[in-house]
């Protein structure tokens, strides 16, 4: 299938109109932000490393009976998806203290959770995307109950399925953000992607970061780290 005319622009992909109004094809791009775009850089090769690893990982999800919105990689950075509608939330699942949670609850990052944790964010860049429940989410009418209640269960198989091929691949997840979108017949699929712009890798041994913090932190090593990445995923294909 063919891209037609360009829908949106996001910080990290582009989304392209197709003949068939089921279907749009993303672009994913280098182009890197944090803090709500406040700090702005390029990552040489994200766009085809994401790409490639948001789709492996989407094909191992629908093996364990996670519906997604992937179609069909049609090359290095594009990608045919379902066409959508973006639930405006940001789903945040956690195993271990990091980030915004360390920092917001004055922990130390590397606590190892008992149970995993859910949380929600209003998916608003000029709100910031603030923090809220599902009592807001309902209030907000950003999604139904039954619409909630399915993204928290998903979400929860999403992170069994992940933490455990991660394992085997001596990565600790230790924290990830999905969104989830709603087909032209109402059904809920896990959209967007899912890669080191959108989740915490840990090495398990040494605890190095291979993610995106190392852009956010200033860290160094930031190619370096997403292609270890997907060399452990997909043997650098
Ligand atoms: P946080 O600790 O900053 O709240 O981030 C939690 C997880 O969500 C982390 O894996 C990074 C990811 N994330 C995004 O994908 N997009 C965002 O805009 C933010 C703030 C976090």
């Amino acid at each position: 299938m063919e891209k037609t005319e360009q829908l949106y622009e996001g910080k990290a992909k582009k989304v392209f109109a197709t003949d068939d109004k089921d279907y749009v094809i993303v672009s994913y791009k280098d182009d890197a932000t944090a803090f709500n775009g406040l700090k702005k850089g390029t990552i040489a090769g994200k766009g085809v490393i994401n790409n490639k690893m948001s789709n492996f990982l989407m094909q191992i999800l629908e093996k364990h009976g996670v519906e997604t919105h992937f179609v069909k990689e049609l090359s290095d950075r594009d990608t045919l998806v379902k066409k959508v509608s973006i639930v405006p939330l940001e789903v945040i699942i956690r195993n271990i203290s990091a980030g915004s949670f360390a920092k917001r609850y004055g922990v130390d990052e590397g606590i190892v959770f008992d149970e995993p944790t859910i949380e929600f964010s209003y998916k608003n860049d000029e709100l910031g995307d603030p923090l809220l429940n599902s009592y807001h989410a309902l209030a907000l009418k950003l999604a139904t109950k039954a619409e909630i209640e399915k993204i928290k269960s998903m979400a929860f198989k999403v992170n069994e399925v992940l933490k455990d091929y991660f394992k085997k691949l001596n990565v600790t997840l230790v924290d990830f953000k999905l969104e989830f979108g709603k087909t032209s017949d109402g059904n809920i699929v896990l959209a967007d992607e899912i890669s080191p712009d959108t989740c915490r890798f840990w090495d398990s041994t040494t605890g190095e970061k291979l993610d995106k913090d190392r852009f956010r932190r200033d860290l160094g090593g930031v190619e370096d780290a997403y292609n270890e990445m997907m060399r452990r995923l997909m043997g650098g294909n």
